[in-house]
């Protein structure tokens, strides 16, 4: 086995841990996690409540439940989707929890995707200045990128993500059994931001990836362990060198500023989180190559990778490049027409790139 970084934590147990500063969490990832109840007997006798959506809920809540030790009255569950990560859902919860006399040794367990990992993340960080809190990742995108890292927050109107605390869990669990149940697009837009990991600094990973193709997309359980092992270390490791994202974090929005603004334009209907992150990544590799910091092979390899994995990688024919240009000055600031983005100089070789000309980027949209 050759000796990279990736293919060493393919042999590794499938356990690490987030250091940052004197703070430290473990992430377990496994099949049938939930089910045994070892994890929550770190929790001895504090007081638990689940956050959770219906969807979630109705499939693997009764599990957690069973484990934890707590019957209907300690869960409280949002509908499924976007619109729960409000200031009226985070409203309701602080209620929730006032009703349920949950003190400051009280742990939130989260139970789902990003949007309740975000919202319980983000109420558990506010309820009385700050209590604990555990994620329980249940959608692809969730274990590889959203539960790690201690981002949470709720959407305002003005726009997303844009009321928020860093607050990172005591322990993130990941029951790859979960995923049995995740629908295929949704499967398919985490893979986007696995193939991220390889994208922006670990070339191993990426063509890992490619020569794996087949066995993820049959949810080969080795095959997932390896991935979402690879792609916590990688977040891990990133977080732990700059948790407020004043340095390197920036890397993972690689594709991002592009994907926010398909994200945005689609009414964050037409297209998911992931499906918009790998149009994106694309669009940044050949604006990357456009610009000539990296080779157009490395786009285009990037291009087919992200298809074999069942990706979109077009930018919709019913979008306007002009109106996605304007949404991406929303997102970055733009100084005198030009931006700063997150760029490569080829696979693994991400980089922030200052003053990219607005011209290019338009060029690059209009494809
Ligand atoms: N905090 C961070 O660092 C970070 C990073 C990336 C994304 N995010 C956030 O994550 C959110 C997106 O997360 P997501 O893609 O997980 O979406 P999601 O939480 O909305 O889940 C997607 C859908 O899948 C359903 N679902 C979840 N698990 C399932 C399962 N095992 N089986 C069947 N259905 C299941 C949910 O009910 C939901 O309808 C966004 O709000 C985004 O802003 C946060």
């Amino acid at each position: 086995m050759p000796n990279s970084p990736f293919h060493r934590s393919l042999s590794v147990p499938r356990e690490l841990v987030v250091e940052l500063g004197n703070r430290r969490y473990p992430i377990r990832i496994g099949r049938g996690l939930l089910a045994d109840p070892g994890w929550a007997a770190m929790l001895g006798t504090r007081r638990r409540v689940l956050l959770t959506d219906a969807t979630v809920d109705r499939l693997h809540g009764g599990v957690v439940r069973a484990a934890l030790g707590i019957d209907d009255a300690a869960a409280f569950i949002v509908g499924p989707g976007e619109s729960a990560k409000s200031i009226e859902t985070a409203s309701q919860a602080w209620s929730w929890l006032a009703e349920q006399r949950v003190g400051r040794d009280g742990v939130v367990v989260a139970l789902g995707g990003g949007v309740v990992g975000d919202l319980a993340g983000f109420v558990a960080a506010t309820w009385m200045r700050g209590i604990d809190f555990i994620q329980l990742p249940t959608t692809l995108l969730a274990m590889v990128d959203s539960s790690v890292g201690g981002k949470t927050a709720i959407n305002l109107p003005a726009g997303k993500n844009l009321v928020g605390a860093f607050h990172q869990p005591i322990a993130v669990e990941a029951d790859l059994a979960t995923l049995d149940t995740l629908p295929s697009r949704e499967f398919a837009a985490g893979l986007a931001e696995t193939l991220k990991y390889g994208a922006i600094v670990d070339p191993p990973f990426f063509e890992w990836i490619e020569a794996s193709t087949g066995e993820l997309l049959a949810r080969d359980e080795t095959a997932l362990a390896a991935a979402v092992h690879a792609s916590c270390a990688h977040k891990a490791a990133i977080v732990a060198r700059d948790e407020r994202e004043t340095g390197d974090r920036a890397w993972l929005n690689f594709g991002h500023t592009f994907g926010h603004a398909i994200e945005a334009a689609g009414g964050f209907r037409d297209l998911l989180h992931g499906e918009s992150v790998a149009i994106g990544m694309l669009l940044a590799a050949r604006l990357s190559a456009r610009l000539g910091l990296a080779a157009d092979a490395d786009a285009e390899r990037l291009g087919r990778t992200l298809e074999g994995l069942g990706l979109p990688t077009a930018v919709p024919t019913s979008m306007d490049p002009d109106d996605l240009l304007a949404r991406m000055r929303l997102d970055k600031k733009s100084l005198g027409g030009r931006m700063r983005l997150v760029l490569w100089r080829g696979i693994g070789r991400a980089e922030v790139i200052d003053g990219v000309a607005e011209a290019e980027i338009l060029a690059v949209l209009r494809g």
